[in-house]
């Protein structure tokens, strides 16, 4: 599908303008590629959707409940994943990060473990300790794929929930229905919980396919919760709105049980996920076009100019995780880059143990200044 008209018309002084810590965090001579915001003008329908709520002068408290919200996720989790979601099995919460913290709080003891996957997003390093839990570390094997014997081996030992990051920041990969599969069954055979977060799913590229964790079995239905939100594929993150689903008594249960302040969301996020849900699936297949095209060129800046890196292209969302350790640059190369080069990357090892030598890069912009990033991480490698 072409890309939407001015959906990639970008211009450099115009997102300049806007006040986001992308675009606040460094000064004007630096190109910002670095937190998970795109650069691309919102959906029509979120637009609108914002502005009428404006004109009506409509910024009190949400009210969730008695919205369309959850029975516009529903439809788009059916249209967009096969996935067939109760609406009553939907409460929201201000964010994901708020959302797994809440849901860790309420489950677990204090002190005991939650497995995650380095490297992995890293607010989730801080999230489980103020949940008053602690970290089992369980990184990706291979520096990509879930390490199943080492998770077994995490919950035999009394790690009693993961958080999952699928599709997986920063790598960019899905994991297969399988190891889903095979991730509930060691989760029922030791009662620990699962915290799927989903929240890339939306932006899954052509060539993949994201399988909803509560999905895969009767065992992650039951020991599992999925958190999702339009904030990343609709770029609504600064609103504050995400959803916490269930697919069994159980886990409904145990959401209700969460505190008031948990289940809370902004009121202009709630109205700006609904209208994404409902009437996104154009712009959306739309930004999904350009990042396909987008992950393709990188592919090949960096075959051309950077030989050295390593990098698997993304199966879902916009960043890019690359490996530039054999440039020489030392344990975080975001660092010289940014001194040097003048772009502003995601520094490896914020994102935990292999992280090292890697930085993450934003494509979720025009080629343009995709190519741009490139071109100033390149004077920098070459300086
Ligand atoms: C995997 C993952 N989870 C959660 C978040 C943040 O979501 P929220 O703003 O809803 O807390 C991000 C943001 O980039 C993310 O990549």
């Amino acid at each position: 599908m072409a890309p939407e008209p001015g959906l990639t018309e970008v211009a450099l002084d115009r997102l300049r303008e806007r006040r986001s810590a992308k675009w606040t965090e460094y000064g004007s001579g630096v190109l910002p590629s670095w937190v998970a915001e795109m650069d691309f003008p919102l959906a029509p329908p979120v637009k609108r959707a914002l502005a009428e709520a404006v004109e009506r002068d409509d910024t009190g408290y949400a009210n969730p409940a008695a919205s369309g919200l959850a029975g516009a996720l529903a439809g788009f989790l059916e249209r967009r994943q096969g996935w067939t979601v109760d609406p009553d099995q939907i409460v929201t919460c201000n964010d994901v990060v708020a959302g797994l913290t809440d849901l860790l709080a309420l489950l677990l003891e204090p002190g005991e473990r939650v497995v995650l996957t380095p490297p992995v997003y890293h607010p989730f390093f801080t999230l489980v300790p103020e949940a008053g839990c602690g970290i089992w570390e369980v990184p990706l094997a291979d520096g990509r794929a879930l390490d199943l014997d080492g998770i077994a081996a995490a919950f035999a030992a009394g790690a009693r929930a993961m958080v999952l990051c699928n599709p997986h920041n920063p790598t960019g990969g899905v994991a297969s229905r399988d190891e889903l599969a095979e991730l509930a069954g060691l989760a029922a055979e030791h009662d620990a919980w699962i915290l799927a977060d989903e929240i890339h799913a939306p932006l899954t590229l052509a060539g993949a396919e994201h399988v909803p964790f509560l999905t895969v079995s009767d065992a992650a239905a039951e020991r599992g919760f999925a958190l999702v939100s339009a904030s990343k594929a609709f770029n609504l993150a600064g609103l504050g709105c995400a959803q916490i689903v269930t697919a069994a008594d159980g886990t409904r249960e145990a959401v209700a049980e969460l505190p008031f302040s948990a289940t809370h969301c902004g009121h202009l996020g709630a109205i700006a996920a609904e209208a994404a849900y409902r009437d996104g699936d154009e712009w959306l297949d739309a930004v999904l076009a350009v990042l396909d095209g987008n992950r393709a060129l990188l592919a090949g800046l960096l075959a051309e100019s950077l030989p050295e890196a390593r990098h698997v292209p993304p199966r879902a969302g916009y960043l890019a995780w690359i490996d530039l350790s054999d440039y020489g640059l030392g344990a975080d190369p975001a660092a010289p880059i940014l001194e040097r080069g003048r772009v502003a990357f995601s520094s490896g090892p914020m994102f935990g143990s292999g992280g090292e030598g890697h930085v993450r890069l934003n494509a979720g912009t025009s080629p343009e200044l995709l190519a741009e990033a490139v071109r100033r991480m390149v004077a920098a490698i070459d300086a």
